[in-house]
């Protein structure tokens, strides 16, 4: 049996969802868990995908943030309702490149730009008027030109030590894929549903 591309099968499933899905379907599930094992989950925006892994951005002064680097493993979860689809993938977590960073930052809305310069994201705030004091302060300081990415925000690369692949049928008589990786490279069981 040739061996699993389960790289290539997430592109083939997120072709497929982003061709159907009526709501994004790059939104994920990220959970991560503190020095003190504690698990959080929100959800966040795969903004690339490739061999290398699953990358996200964000705040790096965030919850989430500091947790990845008391505990640098993640835990992503896609669902994709119209295709009856869910897709797990677990693994530690590296810092993406700098470079990477800017050159992601440098395609944003210039709007969303100037709102990672002004959001302490996750840090209480006395009201809207903050945010949007925080958001023409950052315009002032960078009234033309580019923008340049905030050291304080960047991104995070899941690097799949596992993949699932689950797919509904009828009766609850699921189809789940698990593909993980170890020295030998990938290798696939099916599981009970
Ligand atoms: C659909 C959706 C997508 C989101 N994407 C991101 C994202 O890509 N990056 C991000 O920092 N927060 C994103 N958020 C907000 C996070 O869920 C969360 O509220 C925020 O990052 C703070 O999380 P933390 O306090 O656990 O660090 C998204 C929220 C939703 C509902």
């Amino acid at each position: 049996m040739a061996a699993p591309h389960p790289i290539e099968k997430f592109q083939q499933w997120f072709a497929e969802a982003r061709a159907i899905e009526p709501y994004d379907p790059t939104a994920m599930a990220l959970a991560t868990a503190s020095g003190d094992g504690r698990p959080a989950v929100r959800m966040v925006l795969l903004k690339h995908a490739d061999e290398r892994g699953f990358v996200f951005y964000t705040n790096l002064q965030s919850p989430k943030s500091i947790a990845l680097r008391a505990n640098p493993n993640a835990s992503l979860c896609f669902h994709w309702p119209k295709l009856e689809r869910q897709v797990r993938i677990d693994g530690p977590v590296v810092a993406v490149d700098p470079a990477e960073a800017d050159a992601y930052f440098a395609t944003r809305p210039r709007l969303s730009q100037l709102g990672a310069w002004a959001s302490a994201q996750s840090q209480p705030m006395a009201g809207r008027f903050e945010l949007e004091r925080a958001v023409a302060a950052a315009a002032v300081r960078f009234p033309i030109g580019a923008v340049p990415r905030p050291p304080h925000w960047s991104g995070w690369r899941v690097e799949p030590e596992a993949i699932e692949f689950w797919q509904a049928r009828a009766f609850r008589h699921h189809d789940r894929e698990k593909i993980t990786r170890d020295r030998d490279g990938w290798s696939a069981k099916w599981l009970f549903p």
